[in-house]
């Protein structure tokens, strides 16, 4: 997901989900039911009330069973940022097999922010599992983006830094090891007032858990947990549903109004799986 500053609008894009959920064989012990892989689309906005569809920017493949997009894998939690540099738009997603044991990030990317993407590749970011991943793109001079992901199966995330053109991870800069040990999943980072906000899952397949929280000063760390951000009847599951991206509604100023925005999802039919949009306020989890 992205925000795109021209015209005041946002972009949004998704896991398409659609289809009949099954339960493949391999995943039958964690109950990792599944639809065949569609795509990844976007839909784009002026008011996040009213939404035009985009279509369908990054197809599966259907005849090529080599292909990280072909209808058997699994390519979640796409997220696209803007590299004022190359005038692209990139988009970094999960890519991974119907098992989830491949692993890897993917990239694609755009001259259009509403497609289509040529995919680019996968790979293990410094040859480190890859799995619920999100990107970040901070306030410095140099717009530098980085790269989340639960990795060392899922129990520890990884924050790594991308190249100038947001296409690779820096391998020549050490990555760093967060929350270890801590099993965290669908990571969303966000700024405010100076300081780095994390907000994450519990590691729980398509079932809602708690939500955790995290605040840094610096994106390496140390990271201090400040615990559940929901508060009220229902946030011992987050209110049914699972993070995916925290919006800044006061664009570069980060001031403090953002929207979380997560999943809810229903793992039996996983196309009629909906969305909690909330209001979030980092004073309060500042407490
Ligand atoms: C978690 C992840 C999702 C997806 C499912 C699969 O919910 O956050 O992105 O991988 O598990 O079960």
């Amino acid at each position: 997901m992205a925000i795109n500053a021209h015209g005041g609008g946002i972009l949004h894009f998704n896991e398409i989900k659609s289809g009949e959920t099954y339960l493949p064989e391999a995943n039958q012990e964690w109950g990792g039911t599944r639809v065949n892989l569609t795509g990844i689309s976007c839909y784009s906005s002026q008011d996040l009330l009213n939404w035009k569809f985009r279509g369908n920017v990054l197809h599966s493949v259907e005849d090529n069973s080599e292909h990280d997009l072909y209808w058997e894998n699994v390519a979640e939690r796409p997220k696209v940022i803007f590299n004022a540099m190359t005038g692209m738009f990139v988009m970094w997603l999960h890519i991974d097999s119907m098992d989830y044991s491949k692993a890897r990030v993917g990239v694609a990317s755009s001259s259009s922010p509403i497609g289509p993407f040529d995919y680019l590749s996968s790979f293990r970011p410094n040859n480190q599992m890859a799995r619920d991943l999100t990107v970040f793109v901070d306030d410095d001079d140099e717009a530098t983006a980085y790269l989340l992901t639960s990795s060392e199966d899922n129990a520890v995330m990884h924050i790594s830094q991308l190249s100038d053109d947001y296409l690779a991870v820096r391998t020549d800069l050490p990555f760093h090891r967060v929350f270890i040990g801590r099993y965290m999943e669908a990571p969303t980072l966000f700024k405010s007032q100076g300081f780095y906000y994390f907000i994450g899952s519990g590691c729980t397949a398509w079932e809602p858990n708690a939500a955790r929280s995290a605040v840094a000063k610096s994106i390496d760390g140390p990271w201090r947990e400040l615990g559940n951000p929901a508060i009220g009847p229902d946030s011992n599951n987050t209110f049914s549903s699972q993070s995916t991206f925290v919006l800044p509604m006061d664009g570069s100023n980060r001031q403090g109004r953002f929207i979380f925005m997560a999943d809810r999802w229903v793992k039996d039919d996983l196309a009629s799986s909906r969305y909690v949009w909330l209001h979030l306020s980092s004073t309060k989890i500042a407490q």
